[in-house]
């Protein structure tokens, strides 16, 4: 009896014990959850105010304006196929060291610009700044130095730059870019620069000014950084913050500086022209001669020096009046000695990136931006819900045969469905219901040519409403 009493006492009590426990555990639950809610909402929650915004220096690309981006994007990839180069898409961001020594240690883009991060499994980790680094990555790593020269890839992607932000100038922005390895005269240099003149005729730029300079091999620009920097220490002091911080390792971005006291101390700086050998001359003559040959205009600019560390020789930039303080909208040039640096075999390049954002201003700016937003041929209203279902597949029928219906979705009445039709530019109105839709047949009314009479279509045979649309 008593060891009954005793069994029962302990089953109890674990009963107990085990209820108690499990309360306590969802009370330390509940109390986690809370705790990580509102420690994430500080995360988020600026000020008790929801940055419900984009991003500083981000912006959306609207609708309204997706079609001009379009058009240049469709632009861009058929002259880049008309001059044989097909599309290359990397990742948008790489291991840290890809950027650092693709794009170089001294440059601005290392030091200050680069969304670095460290990810959940303790790597460092980039968002790409420009496309040149990451596509020599993939050119080693894929072993295309094995395939006929020369290679030609072309790409249009993001990038990302910690910059201050101002017209032309954002932390993500867009660039549509050219490499081609395996090239090393001056003919791959000019064919590059008369694409890119053809590209912007394509675009109907009227004036756009190129200009161009040599860097030289990394031995003769040796000779001309001692000089220079033998130039610029007396005036050292004279120059702004940023140009004295970078003086000694890389004095050559003291020439492209926008400061008026730099500008005016480098002046008379030596040039580098004069200290080329004999072979950047050489080929940096032999370009001239192939661009007057081509028809492509352009201006030798000796100051052009290029904001990134892996230039050799032939440099150029397209440089616009309208865009203001960030009037470079395309910017390249050739960097043989990048892939050796990568760990690759020693191969030339040459490539080119252009600011989607800036050739936008441009084009807005000569007054040629276009921006076709896409219409529907036809608009389907309908009288009722027999009516809509009968839109509905009549849409179905019709974008098979590549026409753009719209039919209403929203329930709108038949007035405000035809409202809306001609709010969105519709060519073409259908009112379908009625005794006409009980005998298979539909009227379609041009809402362009108002004075066009309107047609009757049997609706089992669309293709005959479709051709009728097409035209
Ligand atoms: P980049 O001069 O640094 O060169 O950039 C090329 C173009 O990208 C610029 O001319 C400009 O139009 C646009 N761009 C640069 N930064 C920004 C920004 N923060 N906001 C808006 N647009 C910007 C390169 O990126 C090289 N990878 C070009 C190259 C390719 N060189 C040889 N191959």
């Amino acid at each position: 009896m008593i060891f009954c009493r005793l069994t029962l006492f302990v089953v109890c009590l674990y009963f107990v014990c085990s209820r108690l426990r499990d309360k306590i555990t969802e009370l330390l639950y509940n109390f986690k959850d809370r705790f990580a809610l509102s420690y994430g909402l500080k995360l988020y929650n600026h000020g008790g105010v929801m940055k419900n915004t984009a991003a500083k220096g981000t912006q959306d690309i609207l609708p309204e304006i997706s079609s001009a981006w379009e058009h240049i994007e469709d632009k861009f990839r058929e002259i880049c196929q008309l001059y044989g180069y097909e599309e290359i898409r990397t990742p948008t961001f790489e291991h840290t060291e890809v950027f650092a020594r693709g794009v170089g240690e001294t440059s601005d883009v290392v030091q200050k610009e680069m969304y670095t991060f460290e990810d959940k499994g303790n790597r460092s980790i980039t968002l790409r700044p420009e496309g040149t680094a990451g596509i020599v990555r993939s050119f080693i790593e894929n072993g295309m130095n094995s395939l006929a020269f020369p290679v030609k890839l072309f790409y249009e992607i993001t990038a990302f730059r910690y910059e201050n932000v101002q017209k032309g100038r954002y932390r993500e922005f867009h660039q549509l870019g050219v490499e081609a390895f395996g090239a090393e005269g001056p003919f791959i240099d000019a064919e590059m620069l008369a694409m890119l003149q053809h590209f912007f005729k394509a675009l109907g730029l009227k004036q756009i000014n190129l200009e161009i300079n040599s860097l030289g091999t990394l031995e003769s620009r040796a000779v001309y950084r001692e000089t220079l920097l033998g130039y610029l220490r007396p005036h050292k002091n004279e120059l702004c913050e940023d140009c004295q911080a970078r003086m000694e390792e890389n004095p050559l971005r003291v020439l492209d500086c926008k400061n008026d006291h730099c500008h005016e101390i480098t002046k008379s700086a030596p040039l580098i022209l004069d200290y080329l050998d004999e072979e950047s001359e050489a080929h940096f003559n032999k370009l001239q001669e192939l661009l007057d040959n081509l028809g492509v205009e352009y201006k030798v600019n000796p100051k052009i020096v290029r904001g990134l560390d892996y230039y050799s020789k032939t440099v150029f930039e397209f440089i616009s009046e309208n865009v203001g303080t960030q009037g470079t909208i395309c910017g390249g040039g050739r960097y043989d000695g990048l892939i050796k640096l990568m760990g690759g075999q020693d191969t030339p390049g040459i490539g080119f990136a252009l600011g989607e954002e800036r050739l936008l201003l441009e084009l807005e700016a000569q007054g040629v931006l276009r921006n076709d937003r896409p219409v529907a041929d036809v608009f389907i209203a309908s009288l009722d819900d027999e009516a809509l279902e009968a839109a509905q597949k009549l849409s179905q029928e019709l974008r098979y045969l590549g026409i753009r219906a719209q039919y209403e979705l929203t329930g709108r009445s038949l007035k405000a469905q035809m409202k809306y039709a001609g709010k969105q530019g519709a060519k073409n109105l259908i009112v379908l219901g009625g005794d006409e839709l009980s005998e298979g047949k539909a009227a379609v009314r041009s809402l362009v040519e108002k004075d066009k009479a309107e047609h009757e279509f049997d609706l089992d045979h669309v293709e005959v409403l479709a051709d009728y649309l097409k035209n």
